[in-house]
C-alpha cells in the first residue's frame, strides 16, 4: 500500500506569514530605514522647492509623528498613512518602527538629541480608551489634556512645552487665534546639538565669497577652514562630493555634506538621492578610506518654520485626514475629527566649536596643497545622520549667505 500524505504542514505554514517568525528590531531596521528615507526625500524635495533650497527640515519627525497619528485612524484616512509613510503590511513590524523611535534619543557631554512629542488634546473630547492604551504602549507620543478654552493659557502652555524641548531655541509654535475650533495639536519636536569631534580653529575662519550655481557672487559668508582626514568621496550617482563630520565621541553622529559637482544643482542631487540610500554613501567612504582634505564651509545658522506642513502632505497623498469631511479617525474619539494643523519648526547652528582640543597637528598639515579641496562657497546640502540607526535626523540646504 502506497503511503499515505497528509496535506497538513503546507498550512501551518500558510498560517504563518514569512518572515512574521522573525519580527524583531533588527529585521524591522531596514524596513523603517527605507520608509523613512523614501518619505522624507519626497517632504525635502518638496519643502527645498518652497525654500529656495535655504532650510532644515526633518522628515523623520513628521514620519514619526503620522506613524502616532496611524493609531487612531481606519478606512482611507489609515490606508494613505499607510502608503505616504510605507509602513510595513505586519502589525508587528510597525510597533518594532515605535521601538526603534525611542531609540531616537541620546546624549553625552558632547552630543544631545531628543525627541519630543506630544498631542494636546481639548479634554472636553472624549477618547477613546483603545487610543490612549496604544499611545502608552507605544509611547510613540506624549498625551496632554486640556481645556481649549482660554486660548492664551493653552497657546502659552504648547509654546512652554516647545521652548524646554528645543532648550530655548523655538519659543513660539502657535497663537492664540489659530486654537478657534481646534481640538487637537500634534507637535513634534527633534533637537540636536553636537560639538565636532575635530573642531575648527576660528583664527583660520575667513570672510569669503559665496556663489550661487551659476557662478555669480551673491554675498559673503565667514568660511571656517581645516586640514583633516576625513571620509571623503565623489557619489557618481548624485553628482556631488560627500563628506563626513563626525560630532562627539560615540562615533554615533555625523554631518554629511554634499557639494554639487560644478554646474550641477542641489535639486539635482536631491532628485538623484531618491536612486541611492545613506548605506550607498557609508560603502563608498569604506572602499576609499579616509582622506586628507582642505575643508572649507561657512558658519551659519538656518531656523526654517514649515508652515506649508499639511499641503506638502496633502499633494503627497494625505488627502483625508485634514479634511473635516472625509477624515476618519473612530479609534481616537467617537467624535468625528479632523486634523487641523502639524507644525515643524527645526533650527541648526554650525559653527567652528567642538569640545576636544583640536588634534589637527602640524603633520596633518603636509601635502596641502596636494589635498583634495571641499570649498563649500556654493549651495550645498547637509545632513545629520544617525550611524547607528543609518538615518538622517536632519535634512538641509545652504544657498543664501550671511556672514555670521
Ligand atoms: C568613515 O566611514 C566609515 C564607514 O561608514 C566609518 O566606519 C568610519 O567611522 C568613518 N570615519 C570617520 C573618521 O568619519
Amino acid at each position: 500500500m502506497a503511503t499515505k500524505l497528509f496535506l497538513i504542514l503546507p498550512f501551518i505554514t500558510l498560517l504563518i506569514p514569512s518572515g512574521f517568525a522573525q519580527c524583531n528590531k533588527e529585521k524591522a531596521l531596514p524596513y523603517f530605514r527605507r520608509s523613512v528615507y523614501e518619505f522624507s526625500l519626497n517632504l525635502i524635495s518638496r519643502i527645498a522647492q518652497e525654500n529656495e533650497n535655504h532650510f532644515v527640515a526633518s522628515g523623520l519627525s513628521p514620519w514619526t509623528l503620522l506613524s502616532a497619528v496611524s493609531l487612531g485612524a481606519a478606512d482611507d484616512t489609515l490606508d494613505e498613512i499607510r502608503q505616504v509613510l510605507r509602513l510595513h503590511r505586519h502589525k508587528c513590524f510597525n510597533s518594532k518602527f515605535f521601538e526603534l523611535a525611542q531609540d531616537l534619543t541620546a546624549g553625552d557631554e558632547d552630543t544631545v538629541l531628543e525627541r519630543s512629542s506630544t498631542c494636546f488634546v481639548d479634554n472636553r473630547l472624549p477618547l477613546n480608551q483603545v487610543f490612549r492604551d496604544r499611545i502608552k504602549k507605544t509611547k510613540i507620543t506624549g498625551l496632554e489634556e486640556l481645556q481649549f478654552d482660554d486660548f492664551t493659557v493653552v497657546a502659552n502652555t504648547i509654546n512652554n512645552y516647545v521652548s524646554a524641548a528645543t532648550h530655548g531655541n523655538i519659543n513660539e509654535i502657535v497663537e492664540p487665534a489659530e486654537l478657534q475650533g481646534v481640538y487637537i495639536i500634534l507637535i513634534d519636536a527633534l533637537f540636536f546639538k553636537g560639538a565636532w569631534k575635530h573642531q575648527f580653529s576660528p583664527e583660520e575662519t575667513e570672510y569669503s565669497a559665496f556663489y550661487d550655481e551659476r557662478g555669480n557672487q551673491i554675498g559673503d559668508v565667514q568660511l571656517m577652514f581645516r586640514n583633516h582626514k576625513v571620509n571623503y568621496t565623489y557619489v557618481n550617482q548624485i553628482g556631488a562630493s560627500a563628506l563626513e563630520l563626525p560630532y562627539g565621541t560615540n562615533d554615533r553622529f555625523s554631518m554629511l555634506l554634499l557639494l554639487p559637482q560644478q554646474g550641477n544643482t542641489v535639486s539635482s542631487v536631491l532628485d538623484n538621492m531618491k536612486s541611492i540610500t545613506l548605506s550607498t554613501i557609508f560603502k563608498l567612504f569604506e572602499q576609499t578610506g579616509l582622506e586628507n582634505v582642505v575643508i572649507q564651509i561657512p558658519r551659519f545658522t538656518i531656523t526654517s518654520e514649515l508652515n506649508n506642513m499639511k499641503e506638502w502632505l496633502t499633494d503627497m497623498g494625505l488627502k483625508t485626514m485634514f479634511d473635516s469631511n472625509l477624515a476618519k479617525f473612530p479609534d481616537i474619539s467617537d467624535y468625528s475629527l479632523y486634523i487641523s494643523e502639524i507644525v515643524q519648526k527645526a533650527t541648526v547652528t554650525v559653527n567652528e566649536e567642538g569640545t576636544e582640543a583640536s588634534v589637527v597637528t602640524a603633520a596633518e598639515f603636509e601635502g596641502r596643497s596636494m589635498s583634495p579641496q571641499f570649498t563649500a562657497n556654493r549651495p550645498f546640502l547637509f545632513m545629520i545622520v544617525d550611524k547607528q540607526l543609518e538615518l538622517a535626523l536632519f535634512t538641509g540646504a545652504y544657498s543664501k549667505p550671511s556672514a555670521i
